[in-house]
């Protein structure tokens, strides 16, 4: 096994490399060992995760005061709370008493969390409420301990439509100042009209959040690895490069809406947009957007849901949904067959070397590379 010290210079190195390329050439990408190895995971959960605004959840899945979701950022237990103020805050997962991860799985806590450890509880606000006799048979005090300082900690969260983000390091940029990119390419869509027609969970995918994101954003593989489930020739494509704003974009002039709407073949003008470090919005005309929720879990996995929404206020019938979701999984499987094998590709040395980026389709794959090899230096 490659010690650690090797692997840092060899990944420092080629990401060196990386950022030095011409534009207009062929271009080598990240080395296999940064979607492979756990040096470069380490890095990612030190820096890249703790400095973004990364994408954890959707406000829909808590709805009511009490309501309590578990999260992962860089590997840490997070809590995504509402409270009786119908607003939702991020909390370390974590019990100020003995470090007991506190919610386990997404539920109602009630009025108040408890721990069910030693029955610690906190109100929905995070304050801690109650320390059952922890100074002793008749004291639920003790010197030296204030109940007012011992809360559960919070983690910089902020809201966007049916999105939830947070900020772990808490030094991120103005969280609006962050949309921004994202927003002057949604061409006017008015996200307040958004329905949520439902959430498919894809489970865990065996490759790096890395390998996910990238293929989201090339449009290179779309004719080859979607030829059953897609009509978007390659020709009609072109990337969208704009800061943080990395994807593609397809305009069609030959749409066949009927065979959308049917779940036959995705057969519409796209956007393929994402917002670096794992915020996934794609936007098909003329009325829907998906939402993908890539959670990095280690450097080898990541679990993968989707949101499909309505952009025009209509709620399609039963059957139409289940054809939506059926054509979505397709699309989605056909992707994580190809992210696995790229994942075991990219455990031969033959990847350090970073492969090929085309100029032409996977500049936008290039421009994120840049940004991951910026955000762990
Ligand atoms: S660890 Fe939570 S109450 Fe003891
Ligand atoms: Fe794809």
């Amino acid at each position: 096994m490659r010690s650690r010290h090797l692997e840092d210079q060899k990944s420092s190195g080629l990401l060196g490399n990386l950022c030095g390329q011409s534009v207009t050439a062929a271009a080598h990408g990240l080395p296999g060992s940064a979607y492979t190895g756990e040096t470069f995971w380490q890095r990612e959960t030190e820096k890249l995760f703790p400095d973004s605004w990364v994408f954890v959840g959707f406000t829909h899945e808590l709805t009511n005061a009490g309501d309590a979701v578990p999260v992962t950022v860089a590997g840490k237990p997070l809590l995504l709370l509402r409270n009786r103020d119908g607003e939702i805050n991020g909390f370390h997962n974590v019990c100020r008493h003995r470090c007991l991860k506190l919610v386990d799985t997404p539920g109602n806590v009630g009025r108040l969390l408890k721990c069910p450890y030693h029955a610690w509880a906190y109100s929905l606000n995070g304050e801690l409420r109650a320390t059952p006799y922890f100074g002793g048979r008749n004291s639920h005090s003790a010197e030296g301990f204030d109940r007012a300082e011992t809360g559960l900690v919070p983690v910089r969260t902020a809201i966007w439509h049916d999105w939830i983000f947070v900020n772990l390091g808490g030094d991120a940029q103005n969280f609006d100042d962050f949309i921004q990119p994202l927003v002057r390419n949604l061409e006017a869509l008015d996200l307040n009209q958004i329905k949520l027609v439902g959430v498919i969970d894809l489970g865990i995918v065996q490759a790096n959040w890395k390998a996910l994101m990238e293929n989201f954003i090339e449009p290179y593989h779309v004719q080859f690895v979607h030829k059953e489930t897609t009509k978007q020739p390659l020709r009609d494509h072109y990337t969208v490069i704009d800061g943080p704003c990395l994807g593609s974009a397809v305009d069609l002039s030959d749409e066949d809406l009927e065979q959308y709407r049917a779940g036959k073949t995705l057969a519409v003008s796209s956007r393929y947009l994402t917002l670096f470090p794992n915020f996934v919005f794609g936007r098909y005309f003329p009325d829907q957007i998906g939402v993908h929720l890539n959670t990095p879990i280690g450097p080898g996995q990541t679990h993968q849901r989707r949101a499909i929404y309505t952009t025009d206020g209509s709620r399609p019938d039963e059957s139409q949904t289940e054809a939506l979701k059926k054509l979505w999984s397709d699309v989605h499987r056909e992707d994580h067959e190809i992210c696995e094998r790229l994942q075991m590709g990219r455990l031969s040395d033959i990847a350090e070397s970073g492969g090929f980026l085309s100029p032409e389709w996977e500049n936008s794959v290039r421009r994120f590379q840049e940004l991951v090899a910026a955000a762990v230096s």
